[in-house]
């Protein structure tokens, strides 16, 4: 009898991606990035779903309020860097294999949502943006740092020219999506919101919005 392996090998693209994806943020990650994840994790408590994880850049600043920890994410090979990660640090967090679009939780299950460079890259950004408000409880909060399309035309302008060769690059991340668009016509409601630059990372990726939305 054929035995079922229930998680599928990464490929050859996605190993490397998620080898290089550490050393291609590093110099951001020192420069602000860092510190910027430990400030909007601070408000992270109870029970907590983040999507898109990536490697785990953000693990070692959850605070000791959250008393649960999901990590989603749906490349393989990225999902198993972050197994590594959590394994490494001892860290208390259940990884998932998901996509945000389609989010193996019920209703009303998490009191805070985290997402970190993800929305630019998820395929349908409204269908997840609608699944983390049905998994958040009444009130609870999505927390968020995303690059946006910029305001300024000209480099605007520049951004949909480089769209394509850039989503090559950066595994189908979208550099000139106006994210927060997306949020204010989404369920959730905005709150608070800082814009930023995500210093010492190609200018394409800015600006930054850094900030929370409530269900
Ligand atoms: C730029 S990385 C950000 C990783 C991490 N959140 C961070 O802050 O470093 C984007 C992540 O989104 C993941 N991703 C791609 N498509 C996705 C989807 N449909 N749903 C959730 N995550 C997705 C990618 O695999 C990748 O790990």
């Amino acid at each position: 009898m054929a035995v079922m392996n229930e998680t599928p090998t990464p490929t050859l693209a996605e190993r490397y991606s998620a080898r290089a994806y550490d050393p291609f943020l590093w110099l951001g990650e020192r420069l602000g990035m860092a510190r910027r994840r430990r400030e909007l994790l601070a408000d992270a408590h109870g029970e907590v779903l983040e999507i898109g994880a990536g490697t785990g850049l953000n693990l070692a600043h959850y605070p000791a309020a959250v008393e649960r920890l999901v990590l989603t994410e749906p490349v393989e090979g990225m999902a198993r860097a972050l197994e590594r990660r959590v394994r490494r640090l001892g860290a208390n967090a259940r990884v998932a294999r998901a996509a945000a679009e389609r989010l193996p939780f019920p209703d009303d299950s998490f009191d805070v949502v985290v997402s970190t460079l993800v929305l630019c890259t998820v395929e349908d950004p409204e269908r997840a943006l609608g699944e983390i408000a049905r998994v958040l409880r009444p009130g609870g909060r999505l927390l968020f740092i995303e690059h946006l399309r910029s305001d300024h035309g000209r480099w605007a302008g520049w951004q949909d020219r480089l769209e394509g060769a850039w989503a090559a690059f950066g595994d189908g991340c979208r550099c000139n999506q106006p994210t927060l668009e997306l949020l204010e016509r989404s369920p959730l409601r905005l709150g608070g919101l800082e814009r930023a630059a995500w210093t010492g990372m190609p200018p394409m990726v800015r600006p930054l919005a850094i900030g929370a939305a409530s269900a």
